[in-house]
């Protein structure tokens, strides 16, 4: 005790990376339950920024931590990453990798590639990672998982299988180069070589710890809208980022977590196609994505900006049983003078509703409703706790909090550590349950 579940509550970029970073230090373990190497979690710490995409936000913390069965694994990039932060001074003795989790070969980054291309205007805007296509061959029982590096032949005689289908695939469905045995194994063979003292049983490990009870935090990728079956399909991920998923992405009884925190940004961001209802018009637009550097972690891209919607947000609070929200980048709002905030969509039959419409076809015509708060104009740099805050600026918060009785704990002020302001501290929220 506790478990808590961090999870995004909007199109994912919610700033899940500094919340978890923030509520690890009091914690014993951080896992990541789902998810590759399409996440990007950016911690700002004083003059050092740590970019990471594959291992949970605890390293930044010296914690231990996990990389659950429900993640999909890219070698060269959890490599790239244990490199980088021995080389910053940091041990990577206790990261635990499933061997139950999978990996991301180098085809599933050609078709996922490929696909896009064939897709054309109907791409769904991937991060080009291989992500789809792993979790693809999971289902159709081709994957090769990260316990397979353990015995090189059948690494090798896995390799030599996928190889056989998937490059019939690429040279005659997609036209693109095929991929060498000898190649692809000499390559697998030698990530083995490095990956091998990380491979545990992650399931026993963080089952161990709550029984000894750790804090353990449950760190999610992307977030709820891109949820594969909660989410705007097809415009999603391939896995499951809501909370319940904790559970079966790392291996636990979903009775084993306490607890769901939601983290939601201010505004909104999305990348990639799909349906937004509260996307702002230019050149609004802009003046948010700057404020909030808004580009993608992983592929630089512009990401798209619009005015909270909580009819999205009730939904989120609804798919994953979020007892407790983080606010992020709230400062961004700063430069506003009054702030259109979305409570109801209207549908195509004219009628209004706050819940998120069940039928894709109905979300994709709905029409944001606002009401209009008052902006504060003013930086939120110097505020040190939510007391601080200029009225405006409060009353925008109790606004979110009465919207689905959900209350508010964090505040991001700021890129930094230092700017968030608690309700009860961060140990205290941490350790609560
Ligand atoms: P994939 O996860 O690369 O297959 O991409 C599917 C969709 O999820 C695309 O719209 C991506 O832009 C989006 N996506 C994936 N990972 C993230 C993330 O970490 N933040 C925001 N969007 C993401």
């Amino acid at each position: 005790m506790p478990a808590t579940v961090i999870v995004g509550a909007q199109w994912g970029d919610e700033g899940k990376g500094k919340i978890v970073d923030l509520l690890a230090q009091h914690s014993d373990v951080v896992c990541r339950y789902q998810g590759g190497p399409n996440a990007g979690h950016t911690i700002v710490v004083g003059e050092e920024t740590y970019k990471i995409r594959a291992l949970p936000s605890g390293i930044v913390r010296g914690k231990p931590c996990v990389i659950g069965n429900g993640c999909v694994v890219d070698p060269e990039v959890l490599i790239g990453e244990l490199d980088e932060f021995e080389r910053r001074g940091y041990s990577t003795a206790e990261v635990y990798v499933s061997g139950n989790a999978h990996l991301i070969m180098p085809w599933h980054v050609a078709i996922d590639g490929a696909s896009e291309r064939r897709l054309g205007k109907l791409a769904i805007g991937t991060t080009r990672r291989g992500i789809g296509p792993c979790y693809a061959d999971k289902a159709m029982r081709l994957g090769i998982r990260v316990q397979d590096i353990l015995d090189p032949k059948i690494l090798r005689q896995k390799i030599e299988v996928a190889l056989a289908e998937k490059n019939l695939w690429l040279e005659r469905v997609y036209e693109s180069e095929p991929f060498d045995l000898e190649t692809v194994a000499a390559q697998y063979e030698s990530y083995a070589q490095r990956l091998r003292p990380y491979v545990a049983d992650t399931s026993l490990l963080v089952e161990d710890a709550l029984r000894n009870g750790k804090v353990v935090l449950f760190e999610g990728a992307q977030a709820t809208l891109l949820d594969l079956d909660h989410g705007t399909y097809p415009f999603v991920t391939s896995s499951n980022p809501v909370a319940a998923n904790a559970a079966t992405g790392v291996g636990i009884g979903p009775n084993r977590i306490d607890r769901v925190i939601g983290v939601a940004k201010a505004y909104v961001t999305r990348v990639g196609e799909g349906p937004f209802p509260t996307e702002i018009p230019q050149p609004q637009q802009g003046i948010v994505r700057e404020l909030g550097h808004e580009y993608g972690t992983v592929t630089g891209r512009e990401r798209r900006c619009g005015w909270l919607d909580l009819v999205a947000l009730r939904y989120a609070v609804r798919v994953n049983g979020i007892d407790q929200l983080a606010l992020t980048k709230l400062d961004v709002l700063s430069a506003f003078a009054e702030l259109p905030v979305c409570t109801r969509y209207r549908l195509r039959d004219g009628s209004e509703t706050a819940d998120f419409p069940a039928h894709q076809s109905d979300f994709h015509a709905a029409r944001p409703v606002y009401e209009t708060l008052p902006g504060w104009e003013e930086p939120l740099s110097s505020c040190a706790t939510m007391d601080d805050l200029p009225a405006a600026a409060r009353r925008y918060v109790e606004f979110v909090e009465r919207a689905r009785d959900v209350e508010v704990i964090l505040i991001g002020t700021g890129a930094d550590r230092e700017h968030v302001l608690t309700r009860y501290g961060l140990e205290a929220i941490t350790r609560a349950a």
